[in-house]
């Protein structure tokens, strides 16, 4: 059997990895960037993000030959199981941010050990703050120890909600997330759902509400809501599935709760929601 591993180390140096990598994206965002769009025109990828990638995954493969990668840019794994060690990494995580506003984005590492998250590092590099924990020591922003999340309700919540999902045809009926948004005491986003993952965590936004977002989205975010007790589901209140695209609903409890009820309230209505 393998050895097994000192997970407070794994993330030491993780930590020193994205810190190495984040020194090279803070001089790279304001010089000459190579943006392409892949699937659609507001779907982005740069230089930095493709050598941002290749970067963790030499790490990785030298440091843990035997681990498996699940990352955005096309250098990790065809992954179908997740059995073993899997690192779910968002080399740049914001690409429309790091291109249009120099800020907001952030390195995502999540590590999962036979599906169960162990360790999480979020790097929002502009900011300076890394967010991070090893599974059941509690989780940080930089040095200082984040609180469980205490119990909350929508009408003395921040929520961050995207815009996309308030216009037509996009996977949610508009009047749903209106219905949630009118109930809040008010809607952000930033645009790095890694770092909206880490706020909630952190305590700084109090639910969270996408319609799709990707593993390695998530892969770390969910792994230090866990820490701090965060409700997580799907949109329909149906479990995640860590190697697909899920929709996503977090939240302190009673937060989580309010907003399952307001789209549960729609899908009976007959209202349209796709979860996946
Ligand atoms: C995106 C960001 C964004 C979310 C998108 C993601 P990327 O990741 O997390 O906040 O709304 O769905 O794709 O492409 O910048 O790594
Ligand atoms: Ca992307
Ligand atoms: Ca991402
Ligand atoms: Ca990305």
């Amino acid at each position: 059997m393998a050895e097994a591993l000192d997970w407070g180390q794994v993330r030491d140096q993780v930590i020193e990895w994205v810190q190495e990598a984040g020194d090279i994206l803070k001089k790279a965002v304001n010089g000459h960037l190579n943006v392409e769009s892949k699937s659609s025109p507001d779907d982005l990828v740069t230089n930095m993000d493709k050598q941002t990638e290749q970067y963790f995954i030499d790490k990785v493969r030298s440091h843990f030959p035997g681990h498996r990668i699940v990352s955005e840019e096309g250098f990790g794994d065809e992954v179908q199981t997740t059995e073993g060690i899997l690192w779910f990494i968002d080399p740049i995580d914001g690409t429309m941010n790091f291109v249009h506003q120099k800020r907001h984005f952030a390195i995502s590492i999540g590590i999962y050990e036979e599906g169960v998250g162990k360790v999480a590092v979020i790097y929002d590099v502009i900011a300076g703050d890394i967010y991070h924990c090893v599974k059941g020591q509690g989780a940080f922003i930089n040095k200082e120890k984040m609180r469980p999340l205490e119990d909350g309700e929508l009408k003395t919540s921040v929520v961050a909600i995207n815009g996309t999902w308030l216009s037509k045809n996009r996977r949610i009926n508009p009047e749903i997330v209106r219905s949630i948004a009118e109930h809040t005491r008010g809607t952000r986003s930033y645009g790095s759902a890694a770092i909206e993952l880490a706020y909630i965590a952190n305590g700084i936004l109090d639910g969270y509400l996408s319609m799709r977002l990707a593993p390695w989205d998530i892969g770390a975010g969910l792994i230090l809501i866990d820490e701090v007790g965060g409700r997580v589901s799907q949109v329909d209140g149906s479990p995640l599935e860590l190697l697909k695209q899920n929709s996503i609903l977090i939240g302190k409890k009673g937060v989580h709760q309010e907003m399952l009820q307001y789209i549960q309230s729609g899908i009976a209505e007959g209202k349209y929601v796709e979860k996946k």
